[in-house]
């Protein structure tokens, strides 16, 4: 993890922290776009993932399209707050 960037977003009144990278090619998710019901969209090829999980919640890139289709799950990591302190675990 040392030379893995993270994000840490507020969003719907709350933090999270994920990958900066996309998990399906790399793209800087870090500048994606954050959706009502904590959500992400990547900019690259426009996957959501979920804030939440991780999952994908919706990916346009058509399935017959199998290798490019296929992504894995948005890696999240574990947010606190401890009074003016935000606090992630990775
Ligand atoms: S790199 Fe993020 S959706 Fe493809």
């Amino acid at each position: 993890m040392a030379d893995e960037d993270l994000t840490i977003a507020f969003w719907e009144g709350k933090y999270f922290a994920y990958e900066s990278k996309c998990p399906h090619r790399k793209g800087p998710i870090f500048m994606g776009r954050l959706k009502p019901g904590a959500c992400i969209t990547c900019p690259s090829h426009k996957i959501t993932f979920s804030l939440e999980t991780g999952e994908i919640i919706h990916n346009p890139i058509p399935e017959s399209m199998k290798d490019y289709h296929d992504s894995g799950n948005l890696r999240l990591f574990k947010v606190s707050e401890d009074k003016d302190k935000i606090i992630v675990e990775y």
